[in-house]
């Protein structure tokens, strides 16, 4: 037994230094692999700086190849921006979202980009947008095509056809939306989305909550999604399903549009289809079928993030100040004062939401719905002495500059009353609907819509907030698990 354990030990004892040997083997081997991936490392990113050294660049930094900054832009948002202002000023360069881009922070800078767009300067967005959105979407066009494609959406959108056409059909549409909510526990960010799409189908096409309206919900839904995804045609990726998506709502406005031309009632819709035709109207500038059908796309999609979460944020803004509420409702029930229930807001009531107006501005700053906007340069162009080589992106990031405390004094509290009698909307520094020749040209009916919505919705009911849900502010505004709402009847 002695001998036996002896020769153990002693064979333990042997494997125990082999084993050593080994770790030690691995450590080493370990260490050699760490010093060659660093080395790698260093080399790429060495590499990537010098691809885009060129004369006159503003400081930055471009990150990895292919990759960029992406990453760290997506992780820390704002303070990645604020970080490389710190470090480097208001211009700097950098390689985000695919793209060597210009990042731009100068509140005088931004407002004059926005202003003089035709000078090099082309709007900016993904691939993966144009593609699914279509090579007659306002946003892929520039010039006099860009003149004559605003001009027809300006005629379906202007406040002239909001007052004479749209205005009705938003009262109608909101309180068919906003009955029957008592009691019931809503999720105000699946529901504001909902609002906006069944109003965009009905202003635009006349389409009914129905069959076909959810078909084609459920189509915009993917196609939305696919706008912001990576260009990658696989299917199950969500470029795939966006541009499929595309392909069927395509299929089902060509046949709206194909029985819109055989029937002769069609006079009596008044609907932005109707206009868009040119069967209400006598348009020189009419638009083709393809035409006509990237710009309804354009019109639903534009509408619909920046619709939809200033009005969540609205409600979310209201239920945490009692304040702002009780003077919020005070005007709606003024103007519900001398109506009878069925009575229908008109134009002069809209024009009379003074204090609502300044909720959704002051909504729009505090939860900054826009980041900022993509331009790409079409020639070498000049900023404050730098040089942006053409076709790089220039991102006019415009949201600190809604946090800046010489024009928004306090500008971290939530105060609509700042917006009162002081003509800020058009201060040129207030860039929520950007500015110039691409100034949202759906600002009035967006703000009605939300206007409306806000007037049903606080003369009709109250509402807790149920669970404290997480609220993303970046890149999007969102809340990633819904923001749930108890409501009753007020
Ligand atoms: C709260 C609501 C809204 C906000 C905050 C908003 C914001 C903006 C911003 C910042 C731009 C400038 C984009 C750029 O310069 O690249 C823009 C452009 C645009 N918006 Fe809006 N928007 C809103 C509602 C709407 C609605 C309801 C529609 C249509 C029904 C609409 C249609 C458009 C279109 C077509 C453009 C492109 C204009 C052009 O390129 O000439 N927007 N919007």
């Amino acid at each position: 037994m002695q001998c036996v354990t002896q020769r153990g030990q002693r064979t333990g004892r042997k494997r125990g230094g082999g084993g050593w040997k080994m770790v030690g083997f691995l450590l080493l081997l370990l260490l050699g692999l760490a010093f060659v991936l660093l080395f790698i490392c260093t080399g790429l990113l060495k590499w990537n700086e010098l691809r885009y050294r060129k004369k006159g660049l503003p400081p930055g930094t471009m990150g990895w190849p292919v990759f960029g900054e992406t990453t760290e832009f997506m992780k820390q948002g704002p303070s990645f921006m604020k970080n490389r202002r710190a470090r480097y000023g208001f211009l700097f360069k950098s390689h985000i979202l695919g793209c060597p881009t210009v990042v731009c922070m100068d509140p005088e800078l931004n407002s004059n980009m926005l202003m003089n767009e035709g000078k090099g300067l082309v709007p900016g967005y993904p691939q993966s947008m144009l593609n699914i959105m279509g090579k007659w979407n306002i946003a892929a066009v520039s010039g006099s095509l860009h003149k004559a494609i605003r001009s027809s959406m300006l005629g379906l959108i202007s406040p002239t056809v909001i007052r004479s056409q749209h205005l009705s059909k938003i009262d109608e549409n909101m309180r068919y939306f906003l009955c029957d909510w008592n009691g019931k526990l809503i999720d105000i960010q699946e529901k504001t989305k909902e609002m906006w799409l069944l109003l965009a189908l009905k202003l635009i096409a006349g389409i009914e909550t129905g069959t076909l309206s959810e078909a084609l919900k459920s189509e915009i839904y993917k196609l939305l999604k696919g706008t912001i995804s990576l260009p990658f045609n696989f299917p199950g990726t969500n470029y795939h399903n966006g541009l499929q998506a595309r392909k069927k709502i395509i299929t089902i406005l060509q046949s709206i549009i194909k029985e819109r031309r055989r029937e002769d009632c069609c006079r009596t819709r008044g609907d932005m289809l109707d206009s868009l035709l040119g069967l209400d109207v006598d348009d020189e500038a009419k638009l083709s079928d393809e035409q006509i059908v990237d710009t309804i796309i354009t019109l639903v999609y534009s509408g619909f993030e920046t619709v939809s979460t200033t009005t969540m944020m609205s409600v979310k803004y209201l239920h945490d100040h009692p304040k702002v509420l009780e003077e919020l409702r005070e005007e709606h029930f003024e103007i519900r004062r001398n109506k009878s229930s069925e009575d229908k807001i008109d134009w002069n009531d809209y024009k009379s939401m003074k204090f609502t107006r300044a909720v959704i501005c002051e909504t729009l700053r505090l939860a900054t719905v826009v980041n900022g906007v993509l331009r790409k340069t079409t020639q070498d162009i000049e900023l404050k002495g730098f040089v942006v080589p053409k076709g790089w992106k220039i991102y006019v990031y415009t949201r600190e500059m809604n946090y800046d405390p010489f024009m928004y004094p306090e500008p971290l509290s939530f105060s609509p009353w700042r917006w009162m009698n002081k003509n800020l909307e058009s201060n040129q520094f207030f860039l929520a609907f950007g500015g110039g020749g691409r100034l949202c040209p759906g600002k009035e009916l967006g703000i009605a819509e939300i206007s409306m919505f806000l007037h049903y919705f606080v003369t009709r009911y109250r509402w807790e907030e149920v669970g404290g849900e997480k609220l993303l502010k970046f890149p999007r505004v969102e809340a990633p698990n819904g923001l749930h709402i108890r409501v009753s009847d007020y």
